[in-house]
């Protein structure tokens, strides 16, 4: 038998595998003095160290806790600009969809991202990229949105696409063309949608550019009906559908992507038992924001509603210039435990396995044989840890495709 081209081994392993509906506390049943090894970027073998094949290159995890490369479901990663002076006038009281009517908001990011040159928005989506996965993270679903016209939300998804070319992050693409009508469109919203709904989609389908549509269902952004011609037509061209749902206002956008057979709804601070019961019917997955409810300083959705309703949940950072300036998704998990009461293993699953198939993405986010070869070791034997700390050390170890990417020498866990 060839040797393996990677062995961790010495681990505690959590394969965060099983059916989906297992509880919790059994996807994540450790494998003691477990090992995961990899060849040609898959893993070849998940199991007790003793029965691990040779491998080219060994490494001891001391007994850490060894968890899948995490997954961020949704992410606005590729952007230019920052929003500083914004969020000083929002901590100080102006509102979010106010100063967003006014021309700042997701405008002013979009006035950045039509200003900076290719290489400049690839340099600072790399960056956010590089941080991501310095906690861990090495799947992520990525959004355009802020470029609004063809053109530019296309230089947007391409910028999303290098960098998995690049080997930074494996990436899901999303377009989020009906993420706000621009400035220049404002007279011409119904032309606008329709630009969505036809040439923008056909643009990014000809390119292979988007694997989902995204829309931002929600008042002071686009109404269900839109939402409806827009995700539609992606859904006829074979694009993949999700939407934030709720942000602000019930707007019947649960109903919808359940309709749709969305991949996930995500936001939810508002929504209906109705609205909840037909996502879990459909197997649509709620994903969870804490970035943005913090920002926003919103009451969070509670997850014993969802849990009760059927209801399967992912978290992720919403990594985006305005309500959610973070890159850290073990911390947005932590929050999601505190603010909206999932349980620990849950909301380890929710940026693992659950997190996966919200993302749209097969072979990620568990350790099972076949799998992506993407392994985030932990600095601590628990990894309950994780969503135990508000934000931790880097990841000690990260591998990508069987690569390691990231590696800090080991030292004692902080608690
Ligand atoms: O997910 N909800 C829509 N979009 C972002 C905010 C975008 C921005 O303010 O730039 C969100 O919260
Ligand atoms: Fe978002």
């Amino acid at each position: 038998m060839t040797a393996a081209d990677l062995c961790v081994t010495n681990a505690r392993v959590f394969t965060c595998a099983g059916p989906d509906d297992a509880p919790p506390a059994a996807r994540l049943a450790p494998i003691e003095g477990g090992a995961v090894a990899i060849s040609d970027g898959r893993i070849r073998f998940v199991g007790p160290a003793a029965d691990a094949p040779a491998a080219a290159r060994v490494i001891d995890a001391g007994g850490r806790a060894l968890l899948p490369g995490l997954v961020d479901p949704h992410t606005h990663l590729a952007f230019a600009g920052q929003r500083v002076d914004e969020m000083a006038r929002r901590m100080a009281g102006e509102d979010y969809r106010a100063i967003a009517a006014a021309g700042g908001g997701i405008k002013a990011t979009v006035r950045a991202v039509r200003e900076a040159s290719d290489e400049a928005l690839f340099e600072g989506t790399a960056a956010r990229a590089r941080a991501l996965r310095a906690r861990g993270v090495t799947t992520a679903e990525v959004k355009s949105g802020y470029g609004l016209t063809v053109h530019d939300e296309l230089r947007l998804l391409r910028t999303a696409r290098r960098l998995d070319a690049e080997g930074l992050l494996h990436v899901t693409t999303s377009l989020l063309g009906a993420h706000a009508v621009p400035a220049e469109r404002q007279g011409d919203r119904a032309g606008y949608v329709e630009e969505v709904a036809t040439s923008m989609i056909d643009a990014a389908v000809a390119e292979g550019l988007a694997d989902a549509c995204d829309v931002y269902l929600d008042d002071g952004a686009f109404t269900r009906d839109e939402a409806a011609r827009i995700l539609g037509a992606a859904k006829a061209k074979g694009l993949a559908v999700r939407a934030h749902v709720g942000q602000f206002a019930d707007l019947g956008g649960a109903e919808l992507a359940a309709e749709l057979g969305a991949l996930s709804a995500d936001h939810l601070e508002e929504v209906s038992d109705a609205g909840l019961r037909a996502m879990a019917a459909a197997g649509v997955r709620a994903v969870l924001l804490p970035g943005a409810w913090r920002t926003l300083r919103q009451t969070p959705p509670d997850a014993a509603r969802m849990r009760a309703l059927g209801v399967r949940v992912a978290v992720g950072t919403d990594c985006n210039p305005g309500t959610s300036p973070s890159v850290d998704l073990p911390l947005m998990a932590a929050l999601a435990v505190r603010d909206a009461g999932l349980t620990m293993e849950e909301a380890l699953l929710a940026i693992t396995a659950e997190a996966a198939r919200a993302a749209g993405v097969r072979d990620a986010g568990r350790l099972e044989v076949g799998a992506r070869g993407d392994l985030a070791l932990l600095d601590h034997d628990d990894p309950r840890s994780l969503t135990y700390a508000l934000g931790g050390p880097p990841a000690p170890l990260v591998v990508l495709a069987g690569r390691v990417v990231e590696q800090q020498a080991f030292a004692p866990p902080l608690w």
